[in-house]
């Protein structure tokens, strides 16, 4: 039987006070944090026992499970933001179609024999982003894909099948999925250099070229590096890989994971086309947009799908994506909020963040807390706060001595305002006895943008 101690015992998990120690780990001389073990906290499924049924105690314990679970879903989306999600958003009206399985399995534009899917919304999504990214409706393919990383190992995978002995070049700040493609499909793999801005170093991208002329480039760029929102410059990039003789040897797929849909409304922002000699771009659906579950586009040539793609007589469709099954309620919730918000709504929100964002490096640097904020970016990064419970309770993502916050719709003045507020007095107990200082982040964030005791003169 179930019985109402363990009912009692669930609690502890979804309760951010009751912090466990974290684990450490060295990996490559780096040494790292990583979260608490679920294990010692997860849900175990017991079985039911014979009279459940008849008292529904079983029903009353999953139900209590899940009001807390609720419960601590709206603290933790409270007190989120260090991840590039946008948390705002009301799908009410789709609550109708939970109880379809809905599956797009195959390609978007060739309908399977499988008729419970949503292909007429995901291709009214790819259209409006192809519209986006400047490509005619005859000459794009793409697809709604799982997330950003599936965008990627799709992009680089067609540049691979478009040039089979290309050697993947991509910046030491691109995203882990990027460098993951290269294991999966075994490419050789050029790490480049990055400015303290995270963006390419097109010098060393040149020197890098130059020592495998003989082979074909695939670059990944990136629009927004997920650390620091650094946006590559994609035309330098270009200019780069036609002065080194690489001339109609390249493919480029864009990583617009983070930035992909700010992009395009950033007056001054380097402009993504397809009118650029371009292969791929892909973003985050779950991101910017908001959605709940994660989600992303990719947009890629028809030419090179025609090349890349198989008939599959079972599906009665075409394969050319990295799944089988593919999440047909992404498509909707995108096509609801594009229908509802439309460029216009994007854009008004993409000023907001950028707003927010420099509203928070202003109040961070009067702080006396050493940030960055890249031109184009809304991701601000700063010093790494001492305690990893304050880092857990406002799930900032941190690398080495910096953490950020990505501003996203759903981070309001207030929020900032809350977490600063706290940031500021927590600071003044981790450093009030003088021997604890804040860490240096002059090699990271460069010396401008960093207020350790060392006052740097620049
Ligand atoms: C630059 C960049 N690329 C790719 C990804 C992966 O996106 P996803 O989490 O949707 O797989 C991220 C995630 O933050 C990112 O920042």
């Amino acid at each position: 039987m179930v019985g109402n101690e363990k009912v009692e015992a669930l609690p502890e998990e979804f309760d951010p006070k009751e912090i466990q120690g974290s684990i450490v780990v060295r990996s490559n001389g780096v040494e790292m944090v990583l979260g608490r073990n679920v294990h010692t906290m997860c849900l175990s499924i017991q079985e039911p026992e014979p009279n459940d049924e008849i008292t529904g105690e079983r029903e009353a314990y999953m139900a209590s499970v899940l009001a807390r679970y609720r419960k601590s879903l709206v603290e933790r989306t409270q007190h989120h933001l260090g991840y590039p999600y946008n948390l705002d958003f009301d799908y009410g009206a789709l609550v109708q179609l939970q109880h379809f399985s809905i599956n797009n399995l195959g390609d978007p534009f060739i309908e399977s024999n499988y008729g419970v899917h949503s292909r007429q919304f995901e291709v009214g999504v790819l259209d409006w982003f192809a519209r986006l990214w400047e490509l005619e409706k005859n000459e794009y393919w793409g697809y709604i894909t799982n997330c950003g990383t599936e965008g990627n190992l799709h992009g680089i995978l067609v540049g691979r099948e478009v040039f089979p002995d290309g050697i993947l070049y991509a910046s030491r700040e691109s995203h882990y999925s990027v460098f993951k493609a290269a294991r999966m499909y075994r490419m050789e793999c050029a790490q480049i250099e990055t400015l303290i801005s995270g963006e390419i170093d097109c010098t060393d991208f040149g020197a890098k070229l130059l020592l495998n002329k003989d082979k074909p480039a695939i670059v990944n760029v990136n629009i927004g590096t997920t650390v620091k929102g650094a946006v590559d410059d994609l035309d330098m990039v270009i200019k780069t890989l036609e002065d080194s003789g690489f001339k109609d040897r390249f493919y480029i797929h864009c990583d617009g994971a983070l930035f992909g849909l700010m992009m395009p409304f950033v007056k001054r922002a380097p402009k993504v086309t397809f009118k650029k000699p371009i292969g791929s771009v892909s973003v985050s659906g779950h991101k910017f947009v908001g959605c709940p579950m994660p989600c992303g586009v990719q947009i890629t040539r028809l030419k090179h799908i025609n090349v890349f793609s198989r008939n599959v007589e079972y599906l009665a469709s075409r394969d050319a994506t990295i799944m089988g099954s593919r999440n047909g309620h992404g498509p909707i919730f995108l096509w609801y909020t594009l229908n509802r918000k439309g460029y216009r709504g994007i854009q008004k929100e993409v000023q907001k963040c950028l707003r927010n964002a420099h509203y928070l490096k202003g109040r961070l640097r009067e702080a006396g807390i050493s940030a960055m904020l890249n031109e184009l970016s809304s991701t601000v990064v700063f010093e790494r706060p001492k305690d990893e419970e304050f880092i857990r309770r406002w799930q900032l993502a941190c690398q080495g001595n910096i953490a950020h916050v990505v501003v996203m719709p759903s981070v309001s003045i207030k929020k900032l305002n809350n977490f600063l507020k706290e940031l500021v007095q927590e600071r003044a107990i981790w450093y009030q006895n003088g021997y604890n200082k804040p860490p240096c982040v002059a090699a990271e964030i460069g010396k401008e943008n960093c207020l350790c005791v060392m006052m740097h003169k620049n």
